[in-house]
């Protein structure tokens, strides 16, 4: 992780939280000046440490667990290849979703045995595909798709591990929530139709074309009470209970516990030790009751959020009626959150004269500051952070935005005929590396078709 600067929080409403928080400055600001001097703003920084040391930290989190565990990188948090290269490295595996996903990790030469594929479309061409490259972990969501799965099956000749993803309807608390009833996401555990998790075990474990592996469960992203995941294990234990009344052998190979680790935004949050913490020995009886399972944790906001900075340069200013209103050449449409969300990356400014002072001003409540992008459209503000920090903003100062290294670089977008910036990647090694290159209007042109006679 990078340089210590601790900035003291108030204790919220968490009762397991951390109360100080160290902002991850893996560059120096001298190394910021370099850095935009040579690729320009707005530019993403990934630091390559910060995310071995993620998935190391995420999968120590959970060594009480008695039975084997792997992390699952969940690539649509972020799929660029030297990120998948990365994570390569440290043996994880990945949690697919798209045939486009499978093409980069294709392409990145990632083992397919490290590959869990959980589709929601489940269409029999894509299953086909999935089991052509390889594939054989795979999680389905409804009746129709594990029928696709078997006639896929049966045209490749494979016997995909096959999880049930269930919907175990319980309460949840996080920003994003994937648990609901009459949800989209999985089936439920005893449904009076077909899509009903005890219907779908059944079909699959006479099924000669299909290998029944386990259940995989998703409750949402951000999740501060982990009360949801206590929940969901008493009722999969029942669950499995029952069935057991019904099919005496039966046995599960895995459980997958999907994503939801949060990550420091604003409020201090625990850590993914601290999160286990609340459910672990859930899991150990789990295990001793039905045996022992392999847990897959699967994480795409906390193996890379703070793994990324986002580098603005400030435009414009303007002050008035006691309020400031600092204008950066950032915008949602390379940090879609801000808006989607209102989520509250810390900012900092780097001072263009390289004097790193980080002071708070005692001028201006940071609640009269406002950072607002480029975009002219009313969402275009960032919200602040309580680590926040927008002393020294004036016009040619920069500012880095912390912790977007999910869900921003994936949600680039043309709005206003803006290109997507550059990335750069500080390696293990310390050297600073072009990994996506920003592109032009000219790209943009043709991309929209501008090209075509
Ligand atoms: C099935 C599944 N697993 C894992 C994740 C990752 O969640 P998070 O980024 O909160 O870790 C998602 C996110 O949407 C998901 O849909």
């Amino acid at each position: 992780m990078g340089e210590n600067f601790q900035i003291q929080l108030i204790e919220k409403s968490l009762k397991t939280t951390t109360n100080t928080y160290t902002l991850n400055r893996f560059v120096k600001p001298s190394q910021i000046l370099d850095l935009v001097s040579q690729y320009g703003t707005p530019m993403y920084l990934i630091d390559e440490n910060t995310l071995h040391f993620k998935a190391n930290e995420l999968l120590n989190a959970y060594e009480k667990y008695k039975g084997s565990k792997r992390i699952a990188y969940s690539v649509k948090a972020n799929f660029i290849p030297s990120i998948l290269h990365s994570f390569m490295k440290d043996g994880i595996t990945f949690d697919l979703t798209s045939l486009g996903e499978l093409y980069f990790l294709k392409k990145c030469n990632i083992e397919s045995e490290n590959v869990i594929y959980t589709s929601i479309t489940e269409e029999e061409e894509e299953y086909v595909q999935v089991l052509r490259n390889g594939i054989t972990k795979v999680v389905v969501s409804s009746f129709n798709g594990m029928t696709n799965l078997v006639k896929a099956a049966e045209k490749t000749n494979v016997k995909p591990q096959t999880l049930i993803r269930i919907n175990p309807e319980v309460s949840v608390k996080a920003e994003i929530r994937a648990s609901y009833k009459n949800g989209k996401f999985g089936v439920p555990f005893n449904g009076e139709t077909i899509d009903s998790a005890f219907k779908i075990v059944k079909h699959i474990v006479n099924n000669e074309f299909l290998n029944f592996d386990g259940f995989h469960f998703h409750l949402g992203s951000q999740i501060t009470n982990f009360s949801c995941y206590s929940n969901t294990f008493s009722k999969l234990n029942t669950f499995i209970s029952k069935i057991k009344k019904d099919l005496p052998s039966f046995k599960i190979n895995t459980i997958d516990i999907g994503g939801g680790t949060p990550v420091f935004y604003n409020q201090p949050i625990p850590t993914p030790k601290q999160m286990a913490e609340n459910y672990i020995t859930k899991l150990n009886q789990l295990a001793d009751n039905h045996g022992k399972f392999e847990l897959i944790i699967e994480s795409g906001r906390f193996l890379v959020a703070e793994s990324a900075i986002l580098l603005s340069r400030i435009v414009n200013m303007k002050e008035y009626n006691r309020h400031k209103i600092v204008i950066v050449d950032a915008g949602y449409h390379i940090l879609l959150d801000s808006a989607l969300m209102k989520q509250e990356y810390p900012q900092e400014v780097v001072d263009s004269n390289n004097t790193n002072i980080y002071r708070r001003n005692s001028s201006l409540s940071p609640k009269n500051i406002h950072v607002a992008g480029r975009l002219c459209d009313t969402y275009d503000v960032f919200p602040l952070s309580e680590a926040s920090n927008l002393d020294r903003a004036r016009i040619g100062n920069y500012i880095s935005f912390y912790n977007v290294g999910a869900y921003s670089v994936v949600f680039n977008m043309p709005f206003h005929c803006q290109t997507k910036p550059p990335i750069v990647m500080k390696t293990s090694s310390g050297d600073f590396k072009l990994v996506r290159k920003g592109t032009t209007y000219q790209n943009l042109f043709e991309e929209e078709g501008g090209s075509i006679p």
